[in-house]
């Protein structure tokens, strides 16, 4: 499953951030790639070395990690931090898995919160490989997606304009993506009955197999 979640930060947020990584080091992308991934990515990744991208980092880290969609679609026990990339005219990355552990925690969810406004740049699609054919993604500044770790995928090449994003990595207390996109829909139909019939028997049982499922599933 993978999830689109409109403003995880505000427009005037989004901009905000692009304000400071526009005074902060960015470095060649391909210095954090394995070295399949190397052969095809060209981008430009902020240095997490400089003091002010480490203070981006956090606010954007913290706004990502109270997002309840994101709580509920990718069920965090880890996140990493998150790295700021940028795309000029020409830069593209190329199809690709993500790294199965990341400094020693297995990554299981990926995620891209774009930062520039969809009208400011052409091409830079993230396009996730599927079983069904191929998803070509670009959201508004400060939307973002959520995908399993597990899927190929590539940034397509941006032919004007910036794009600037932030992705990351999670560890999910559930590791099977069908496992979890179980979880989110039981949870979402939990939810919606309560709103619509407030607590029945019904919104009980529910509940209960919700929570028993997560506990039979969840690796703590
Ligand atoms: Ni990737």
């Amino acid at each position: 499953m993978q999830l689109a979640i409109a403003n995880v930060l505000s427009a005037e947020e989004a901009a905000e951030v692009r304000a400071a990584l526009a005074n902060v080091r960015f470095l060649d992308g391909r210095a954090t790639a394995g070295f399949a991934a190397r052969e095809v990515k060209d981008n430009r990744q902020a240095d997490s070395l400089d003091r002010n991208v480490k203070t981006i980092q956090q606010t954007t880290g913290d706004r990502i990690a109270a997002n309840e969609l994101f709580a509920l679609a990718a069920r965090p026990k880890q996140i990493t931090p998150v790295v700021f990339s940028k795309y000029e005219p020409g830069m593209r990355y190329g199809s690709h898995v993500d790294d199965a552990l990341m400094r020693g925690m297995r990554s299981d969810v990926s995620f891209t919160l774009f930062l520039s406004p969809m009208e400011s740049y052409e091409g830079g699609e993230l396009v996730i490989e599927t079983a069904s054919g191929e998803d070509a993604i670009k959201l508004e500044a400060g939307y973002m997606v959520v995908y399993p770790a597990t899927t190929l995928h590539r940034v397509n090449e941006v032919t004007r304009g910036e794009r600037l994003a932030a992705v990351g990595w999670v560890r999910s207390f559930i590791r099977d993506a069908a496992k979890r996109e179980l979880l989110f829909d039981l949870d979402t139909a939990r939810k919606r009955l309560f709103a619509r019939d407030g607590k029945s028997e019904d919104y009980d049982l529910l509940s209960k197999s919700s929570a028993n499922l997560l506990r039979m599933w969840a690796e703590d």
